[in-house]
């Protein structure tokens, strides 16, 4: 890895619908970015997509993941999912496959509010609606471990283990408190359901007793996934950091996104710290706009920024965001956030404001 030098390595996998149209924008904008600061970044794509399933059965070839450990710093995701494979086998080989092999046990997800008018909340600013949600990536319900009994019978029983080991949860417990350190930011908030989940939650709560200890800076809480649904909602203003596990992560987080103006804006990066790491945006390949040239690309340039300050290569990615940000102010936007802007104008218009 070459965190904080000058050059980096990033593979692309921009993938089907949406996810091709707004990743070149992307681009087009950490091209400016970094040229501007004399960074140099080079993008290698790979064609791995529904395109490339249908036509040789290829999802994840082998040796790809050994590839991108070893020659790349980062990798920019567009999105998958295509109507004409229902299954979405490509989709879950390929994403859930990087997920899986590369370890990337911290799926990032950063809750911003861009423009107070973006908010679904009365009365709420920018500055009320700003934390970090991170959720366990690797295990829990999402590990796969289950099976059926009398599979399509009357009698048939469905059983998913929910799979939580010692060290993936101390990793990501310990990953929030670190975030929030160097940052400073005074408080994180575990969150479980340790009152209904007895064995698997315990482990959380003991877990978290035990790492909060190194971190005597930092006001730590603990909440219930149901009471943390609530309160986000009732009063965002209390949280800098969230961390929790796969499941409560991956929807308390969308409930995050919807506050700071929806799936078109929002971020996410599936981290591995010091190791090849992957940043996407939160949205999917949306088949119903896909073509149209009218598909909001912020997601997908703050998803850059995300990955710009993976390199350490954080004023880039703050013109990312600041350019956004005016984006947002000056209604330079896509037909979803009220705009009349296509894919492209906006992305040129974000690469000429990084460029200035
Ligand atoms: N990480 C991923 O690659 C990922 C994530 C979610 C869904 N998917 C896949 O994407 C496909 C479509 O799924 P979906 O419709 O449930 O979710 P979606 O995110 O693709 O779309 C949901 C809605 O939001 C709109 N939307 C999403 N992103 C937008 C953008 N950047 N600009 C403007 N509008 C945007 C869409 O038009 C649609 O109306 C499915 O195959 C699904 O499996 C992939």
């Amino acid at each position: 890895m070459r965190k904080g030098g000058s050059a980096a390595r990033v593979a692309v996998i921009a993938g089907d619908g949406i996810g091709k149209e707004v990743t070149p924008e992307a681009i087009k904008v950490i091209h400016a970015a970094t040229v501007s600061a004399r960074r140099q970044i080079e993008f290698v794509e790979f064609d791995w997509s529904a395109d490339r399933y249908l036509k040789d059965g290829v999802t994840l070839p082998s040796g790809a993941v050994e590839m991108l450990r070893d020659e790349f710093d980062a990798i920019l995701f567009g999105a998958l999912g295509d109507p004409r494979v229902p299954s979405n086998q490509h989709a879950a080989d390929i994403l859930l496959g990087l997920r899986f092999k590369l370890d990337l046990y911290v799926n990032a997800r950063p809750v911003e509010l861009f423009h107070d008018r973006l908010t679904p909340l009365r009365d709420r600013k920018e500055a009320d609606v700003k934390f970090m949600v991170f959720r366990e990536n690797t295990e829990g319900l999402y590990a796969g471990v289950g099976g059926f009994f009398k599979k399509e019978t009357a009698d048939e029983i469905a059983v998913q283990e929910d799979v939580n080991s010692r060290k993936g949860v101390e990793r990501i417990i310990r990953h929030a408190f670190e975030y929030a350190r160097v940052r400073k930011l005074k408080r994180v908030c575990m969150s479980d359901k340790s009152n209904a989940m007895t064995f698997a939650h315990d482990l959380w709560q003991r877990v978290y007793k035990e790492v909060r200890q190194a971190y005597p800076e930092i006001e730590s809480r603990h909440l219930y996934i149901d009471t943390l649904a609530m309160e986000v909602v009732r009063d965002p203003r209390q949280f800098d950091v969230i961390v929790t596990c796969n499941l409560f992560g991956d929807i308390i987080s969308d409930l995050g996104a919807q506050l700071a103006g929806g799936l078109g804006l929002a971020p996410s990066g599936n981290i591995h710290p010091g190791k090849t790491s992957l940043f996407e945006p939160v949205h999917g390949s949306a088949p119903n706009i896909a073509g149209k040239g009218i598909a909001n690309p912020l997601g997908s340039v703050l998803t850059s920024a995300m990955m710009l300050e993976f390199l350490g290569w954080n004023p880039e990615a703050e013109k990312l965001r600041s350019a956004v940000r005016s984006a947002l102010k000056e209604n330079y936007v896509t037909s979803d956030l009220g705009g009349d802007k296509k894919t492209v104008e906006v992305g040129d218009w974000l690469a000429d404001r990084v460029s200035r």
